[in-house]
């Protein structure tokens, strides 16, 4: 039998990148929170990033204040991005590694030698009554890290998934691991693919085992989605960049819908 439907995060950062390519005030993030409620979304995601590249502290404030779908604010550690979040108090915090040079979260967080500070942050978030939950690679190193930092969620990257997945059915696929590069075949394609599904399939079992809720995202987006929400332990997507971008073409509610028609479990 079947766990109950798999609940969707849209990451609306992406609405706020084409809003800060001109530095003008449209489109504004805070106009979708409606349009992911009407579309059947069941969360809103945001990352305050420490450089304010696409979402900026006045939406971050407004959102988390008026949006009617529970506000999962993406931060790094960093003390001023923390203080904002114990200040205005989103449903969650979900802590990811940030690096300024970098295009996208391009990892899970280092848990092991951030432990101390991650212990002390977390301690924070709790007293402000914020769920925590930590971005993290689909291994059991970084599982049992979480697990010992009393955390109530983890988000597992799905970037290997997806990067593995887009060399393999994708030619438009441009990731440092290039199919040219490193001169694999399909039927080894198809190898790492099956695996890393397995492995997900473990890691988000192991985690469920030990009371953590479970959450994944990075680089879903239509095609390549399916196998995941069919993770059962699973009980969230976040997915941003495909939907933002099926949005230009088809309107971001039909995004929406298309995207909650493409987990549905079967
Ligand atoms: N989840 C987390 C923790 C992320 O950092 C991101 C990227 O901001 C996403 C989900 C969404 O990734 P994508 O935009 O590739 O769907």
């Amino acid at each position: 039998m079947k766990s109950k439907d798999i609940k969707l995060g849209v990451n609306i950062d992406h609405i706020a990148v084409l809003r800060e390519a001109r530095k003008v005030n449209d489109p504004d993030p805070i106009q979708a929170i409606g349009i992911c409620q009407r579309a059947g979304a069941e969360q809103i995601t945001i990352h305050l990033r420490e450089d304010r590249r696409h979402i900026n502290d006045t939406d971050a404030k407004f959102i988390i204040r008026h949006s009617p779908l529970p506000v999962n604010l993406e931060c790094a550690v960093n003390d001023e991005i923390i203080d904002f979040v114990v200040a205005n108090r989103p449903m969650r915090a979900t802590i990811v590694p940030e690096k300024r040079e970098e295009i996208t979260t391009e990892g899970g967080l280092d848990v092991e030698s951030g432990f101390e500070k991650l212990k002390s942050v977390i301690k924070r978030l709790h007293e402000a009554e914020v769920e925590v939950s930590l971005f993290i690679d689909p291994n059991p190193v970084s599982l049992l890290k979480a697990k010992e930092l009393g955390v109530g969620w983890v988000e597992f990257h799905t970037g290997k998934y997806a990067n593995i997945y887009a060399m393999l059915y994708s030619n438009l696929a441009d990731t440092p691991h290039s199919v040219k590069e490193l001169e694999l075949d399909r039927a080894t394609l198809k190898k790492m693919l099956n695996s890393e599904i397995e492995n997900l399939n473990e890691i988000c079992e192991h985690a469920r085992g030990l009371h953590i809720k479970v959450a994944a995202g990075h680089g879903l987006n239509y095609q390549n989605v399916s196998a995941i929400a069919e993770i059962e332990s699973i009980q969230e997507l976040n997915i941003g960049q495909s939907i933002i971008a099926r949005s230009v073409f088809t309107g971001l509610e039909k995004a929406i819908t298309d995207m909650k028609e493409a987990i549905k479990r079967v």
